[in-house]
């Protein structure tokens, strides 16, 4: 160990003595199906979240050859509340591909396993280093952030500059012995101390080498440029019952929200083309909605309205279908169209309790 390195050390002594027990940690070797499912999943998810959901993914699917062969609706289903199914789309399709191409294992590089949908150079890195043992550091935010403060960056990280000076430095440090724990034990580090707002530097391991910490400055760090404003839509659902059964929509396979149901919807930019483009459709409903949300996506917020409708005169396509009540949880629904159904069964439990 070099003096520039000597951080590596003290990171690695303690990952530990402190680092987190997770269910896909467990198997040792490091199973690269598990490194792989764990890494989709943590993309955009919290840790706590994906605990749950990767246990259960992994009782129903505990090969890669399992989740090959499941119908795309199941896999969805489990993805359910998880979020950004394109995820769980390309896990799927991946695992196919795997099976048809590789045998049914990961490929062992990272060019090889660049190809495979969903898989990126971060998650790319994340499984060479942890279960194959690579020299590849698993650039996410948060070894950008740990980097950016120990050596007191000033670039931009979210810059192709920025990004590309701290994979430079990541690339020579990492340790040849442990990769996989090196890139762990970052993000653990930067999920438990080096935390993005007030970052809890005097419990640090590596306060010592932080120049950061040091210039009183690990709070400002890093530098990162404002990303572009949330485009903002109205959207207007539309609850059309008959007997027991509710319409719901299949929205495209491409694009936000792909493939999932939902109650008939209409987006535009403002509220009255909404409602036009609704009633041109479904013909006339009432004034007063049923239900109002704001919806947050990562780039976009979406104000919506459901209402009460008729049936509609139109002939229904294969887009839609009329799903009986007891079915909807079968159905991969989309976040806004099972909150939807959260409030109203909320709504109608506490009716029902008041006298
Ligand atoms: N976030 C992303 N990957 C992770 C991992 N392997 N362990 C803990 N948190 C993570």
């Amino acid at each position: 160990m070099t003096e520039r390195n000597k951080w590596v050390e003290k990171l690695l002594q303690w990952f530990d003595r402190t680092g987190r027990a997770l269910p896909w940690r467990e198997q040792k070797p490091r199973n690269p199906y598990h490194v792989w499912v764990s890494e989709i999943m943590l993309q955009q998810t919290r840790v706590d979240t994906v605990k749950t959901y990767f246990t259960e993914w992994m009782r129903r699917f505990p090969t890669i050859d399992a989740l090959a062969r499941a119908p795309e609706e199941e896999v969805l289903r489990l993805w359910q509340g998880l979020g950004y199914y394109s995820r769980a789309r390309n896990l799927h399709r991946a695992a196919r591909e795997v099976l048809l191409q590789w045998g049914g294992t990961l490929p062992r590089t990272r060019e090889a396993l660049r190809t495979l949908p969903g898989i990126g150079d971060y998650t790319a890195g994340a499984i060479c280093s942890m279960a194959f043992g690579q020299k590849t550091p698993a650039v996410d935010g948060n070894l950008l952030r740990v980097l950016a403060r120990l050596y007191a960056l000033d670039e931009d990280v979210l810059s192709l500059a920025g990004r590309r000076k701290i994979t430079g430095l990541a690339e020579k440090v990492i340790p040849a012995a442990r990769p996989g724990d090196f890139n762990e034990a970052l993000m653990d580090l930067g999920a438990l101390i080096c935390i993005p707002l007030n970052p809890h530097c005097d419990q640090c391991p590596l306060a010592a080498y932080c120049q950061g910490f040091q210039q009183h400055r690990a709070s400002e760090l890093p530098v990162r440029k404002k990303k572009a404003p949330q485009k903002e839509f109205h959207a207007v659902c539309l609850l059309v019952q008959q007997e027991n059964a509710i319409l719901l929509h299949k929205r495209p396979d491409k694009g936000l929200l792909a493939s999932l149901w939902e109650l008939p919807t209409f987006l535009a930019p403002e509220k009255n083309d909404c409602l036009l483009l609704a009633r041109e459709n479904f013909g006339t409903f009432g004034d007063v909605p049923l239900w109002c949300h704001k919806h947050v996506f990562s780039h976009q917020i979406w104000y919506m309205e459901a209402y009460e409708a008729e049936t509609p005169a139109f002939p229904l396509d294969a887009s839609y279908r009329w799903v009986a009540a007891d079915e909807l949880s079968a159905l991969p629904l989309s976040g806004p169209c099972q909150r939807f159904f959260q409030d109203l069964r909320e709504k109608r439990a506490g009716g029902k309790n008041k006298r």
